[in-house]
């Protein structure tokens, strides 16, 4: 078992700088596959990357998932947030992405499919999900459906239900706007614990990080719950924004990993993982700092270091807030 460094790099086998930005992560297996955006090129398209890690923590490059190519995924274009669902029924891995022009004018939600979850993904196309539109994407699946979760500057944050092939949006399920009720938060993710959902989101700040929020609902539709922080106010979620969570179902406990990234907007490629355990039950859902700490990806059980669980950035401005 690696231990995880909070706001470290991961480094590949290679001992290169793991291209883990924005984040989705699946577990297949007894592996962790995890696709992030490549920014070697800074904010524009530079392929996605696939790794792989039994606990993690240690990760292997497995390669280029999705390359550069033409059309929705030339140079200079935005190809974000890759996220990645299985089929229950065909087995094929459908991937997920944010596609935009580079001003962020086109708006959209890109697909491509491969047979081997490392790739390479054969690029579909891509839609305004219901003629709406979408930037920052998360999925879900649950029950043998998919869902799309998707930022809409016009309308807030669309829950969405798939097609039954997972290549296109059938249905609206639920839309949520934040605290200000004029938009809704963006780089979403969803889990379910013990019948309730939970949905995380960030406020729209761009690179920069903000207070992330969480509203619970009995069911996707809703009712949602108003939006409130999980990590300690001011902190600016430890200076991080969510990319996804991770459930890791053990044989004694479900740990939760919250996957966020520290973006360096000068130098996009270092952007720091801020990877950290959350607590998520009873309603609630609480991020607290662990500076070095491990999952065991059997049990399901986190340890954090001793003495490691202090020091937390941000915690002077969250105690004057
Ligand atoms: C954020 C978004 C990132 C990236 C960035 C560009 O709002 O979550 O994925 O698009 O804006 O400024």
């Amino acid at each position: 078992m690696t231990d995880i460094t909070t706001a470290r790099p991961f480094l590949d086998q290679h001992g290169r700088f793991a291209q883990l930005h924005g984040a989705g992560v699946l577990r297949i297996g007894d592996r962790f596959y995890a696709w992030g955006e490549d920014k070697s090129a800074g904010g524009t398209f530079a392929g996605i990357a696939c790794y792989s890690s039994a606990d993690l923590a240690a990760w292997r490059h497995e390669g280029t998932a999705l390359a550069v190519g033409d059309g929705d995924l030339a140079p200079g274009r935005v190809v974000e947030r890759p996220k990645v669902l299985r089929h229950p029924r065909t087995g094929q891995y459908v991937m997920y992405l944010h596609i935009d022009s580079a001003d962020y004018a086109d708006a959209r939600v890109g697909f491509a499919t491969s047979d081997d979850p490392a790739g390479p993904y054969t690029y579909r196309g891509s839609v305004r999900p219901l003629g709406h539109l979408s930037r920052d994407i998360g999925v879900y699946a649950e029950d043998g459906a998919g869902y799309l979760l998707s930022e809409d500057r016009d309308h807030g944050l669309h829950i969405y239900r798939l097609t039954e092939d997972l290549l296109g949006v059938e249905e609206l399920v639920a839309t949520t706007l934040g605290e200000s009720g004029d938009h809704g938060y963006e780089s979403p993710a969803l889990v379910r614990v013990e019948g309730t959902y939970y949905l995380f989101g960030s406020d729209l700040t761009g690179w920069a990080a903000n207070d992330n929020r969480y509203a619970t609902a009995p069911s996707l539709a809703g009712p949602w719950s108003p939006w409130r922080r999980f990590a300690p106010a001011g902190s600016a979620t430890y200076d991080s924004q969510i990319s996804t969570i991770v459930p890791v179902e053990g044989s004694e406990r479900t740990a939760y990993v919250y996957v966020g990234d520290r973006w360096l907007p000068e130098e996009l490629e270092r952007s720091l993982p801020v990877w950290l355990p959350i607590r998520i039950g009873g309603g609630q859902a609480r991020l607290e700092w662990a500076g070095r700490w491990r999952v065991d990806v059997a049990t399901g059980e986190v340890e954090v270091e001793p003495g490691e669980a202090e020091a937390v950035p941000g915690e002077a401005e969250a105690a004057e807030a």
